[in-house]
Parts: structure tokens; sequence; C-alpha cells
């Protein structure tokens, strides 16, 4: 079956590593291990034909090094993904030509990054636009499929 390179990019504390434990291996990371590079393989059912999923789980500052432009040249499918409740993390969202993920939405009370914003900046990759929640596993799974029918549509 057909195999998806997946590459998860963005700031450093985001989720971006709880958001491919959670899809792959439900289980939530409390502490924050930052990451230098880890490669996740998993296969699912879509649409009801296989995937076998490659996912690329890269560092914080990734997209801030000449690694960024390495990633964009192997993946074929990319997420970028920012804290709600981190506007900066927003702000280099911005410079990379990805569909963005706002993450943490469990923790409302410290929203710094409005729902319409996200939306806005998603609606150019014609891609459905989500806000999770690694902690409480919401659209984890949704992310990934959306992702993936976007690469068949193309
Ligand atoms: P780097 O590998 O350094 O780039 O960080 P990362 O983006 O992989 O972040 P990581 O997944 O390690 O999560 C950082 C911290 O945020 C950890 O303490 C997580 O438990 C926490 N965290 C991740 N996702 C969520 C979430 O959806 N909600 C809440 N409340 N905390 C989260
Ligand atoms: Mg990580």
């Amino acid at each position: 079956s057909r195999e998806y390179k997946l590459v998860m990019l963005g700031e450093g504390g985001v989720g971006k590593s709880a958001i491919i434990m959670q899809f792959i291996s439900h289980r939530f990371p409390e502490d924050h291990d930052p990451t230098i590079e880890d490669a996740y393989k998993t296969q699912i059912r879509i649409d009801n034909e296989p995937a076998n999923l490659d996912i690329l789980d890269t560092a914080g500052q990734a997209e801030f090094t000449a690694m960024r432009d390495q990633y964009m040249r192997a993946g074929e499918g990319f997420i970028i993904s920012y804290s709600i409740t981190d506007r900066r993390s927003f702000s280099s969202v911005i410079t990379v030509d990805a569909p963005p993920l706002g993450n943490k939405s469990d923790l409302q009370h410290l929203r710094q990054v409005s729902r319409e914003e996200g939306q806005g900046l998603a609606r150019e990759f014609q891609c459905p636009f989500f806000e999770t929640s690694a902690a409480f596993r919401l659209f984890i799974d949704d992310v990934f499929v959306a992702l993936v029918r976007q690469i068949r549509q193309h």
C-alpha cells in the first residue's frame, strides 16, 4: 500500500511530539522532552484504503534552520503547529508554506491566538482547520486523515 511521508513542524514546546504520540500510541507525554528528530511509522485505513504513514517529528527550531528546506524536500505532507496559548509560535507559522494546526485547545483561559486567526491562515491551503488538544486527544486523528486526503487529491 501507498506510503505517505509527513513532517511535523513548529516551534519548541507547542506539542508536536504530544500530538504524534497521541495519534500513534494514545499516550500523552506530560513533560517537555525537546526533540532532536524522531521518525514514526503507523498504518491506518483512510476512506477504506490502507495508508502507511511515515511521520517525522522535528526539533522546535527546525523552521529557522537549513533543516527546514531539507524537511520540505523530503516530505509530501506538512503540518505546522502552534500553541493557541503562544502568540510567538503563531508568528512563526506565517513564514512556513504549510497548513497551520492550533494545539493546546484545552487551555482556553490562556488563549492568545483566536480561532479565526488560525482559520484565516488555513484558508489558502484548502485543508480543514483544526484546533487540537493533545492532552485530551481532541481532533488528533482528524488532522492526519485530512492531510492524507489532501495528498491523495493531488
Ligand atoms: P520540541 O520537541 O521541543 O520542539 O517540543 P514539542 O513541540 O514536541 O512539544 P511537546 O510535545 O514536547 O510538548 C511540550 C509541553 O506541552 C509538554 O509538557 C506537553 O505535556 C505539553 N502539551 C502538549 N500538548 C498539549 C496540549 O494539547 N494541552 C496541554 N495542556 N499541554 C500540552
Ligand atoms: Mg518534540
